[in-house]
């Protein structure tokens, strides 16, 4: 049982890029229902780089801990534990920027926080129950990145091969990696569907038990 049965029950999701943290976030949202479910993906948060000229965003080291805006991020998810409902932005990956919409995200007995990093922080890890890392061949996870990103985000195989070795790889080794360490749950093989359901069958237990918020 959480300690303070009136919280929200934090879930961290983290893993490399293209390891499936979508994807377990999807099945943890569909097994729980979208309605007891507030997902916080740490993408929206990357910083607003709209002072910044096109060409030069494309050149960002997106894979560090400092491209996100994490005093937002922050403040987004104190609200939704206070019980109360944030207006989270919306990240255009074609764009390099955060766009003009937001999304209403509003407060629910369980809170996903979903992202390379959502491991990494000390302060946000504490706010957590339950910390999840997503363990995903790096083979399969850049074959996954390079189909998603010339599919999805508009890129060309050069720019995701030239990034993949310059930045997304090293910052793996460097910072997201190593965060492994601070996981109770560490899943093999991406979004595996028995390790999934242990997790699922678990929160649903929690909840029951009174874990909602009062
Ligand atoms: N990124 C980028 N260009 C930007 C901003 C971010 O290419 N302007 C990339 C970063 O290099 C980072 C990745 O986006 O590695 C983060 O997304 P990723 O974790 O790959 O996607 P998810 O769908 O959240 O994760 P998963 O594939 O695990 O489901």
């Amino acid at each position: 049982m959480p300690k303070n049965p009136h919280k929200p029950f934090v879930i961290g999701v983290a893993g490399g890029s293209g390891s499936g943290k979508s994807t377990v976030t999807r099945q943890v949202v569909a097994a729980i229902g979208a309605e007891n479910v507030a997902v916080v993906m740490q993408d929206d948060y990357y910083r607003d780089q709209s002072h910044m000229p096109p060409e030069e965003r494309c050149n960002q080291n997106y894979d560090h801990p400092d491209a996100f805006d994490w005093p937002l991020m922050a403040q987004h998810l104190a609200a939704l534990r206070k019980g109360e409902a944030i207006e989270m932005p919306v990240y255009d990956f074609a764009a390099h920027n955060r766009s003009r919409e937001t999304i209403t995200v509003k407060p629910a007995p369980v809170i996903v926080v979903e992202g390379l990093f959502a491991l990494y922080d000390t302060k946000l890890r504490n706010t957590m129950s339950l910390k999840i890392y997503v363990d995903t061949a790096s083979d399969v996870r850049f074959i996954r990145r390079l189909q998603r990103d010339i599919s999805e985000r508009g890129r060309s195989t050069e720019s995701v091969v030239n990034q993949y070795l310059e930045t997304v790889r090293p910052m793996h080794k460097q910072f997201i990696e190593p965060t492994k360490r601070n996981a109770d749950v560490i899943l093999p093989h991406g979004a595996n569907g028995p390790a999934v359901d242990i997790i699922t069958t678990k929160v649903m237990s929690l909840l029951s038990n009174g874990a909602q918020r009062g």
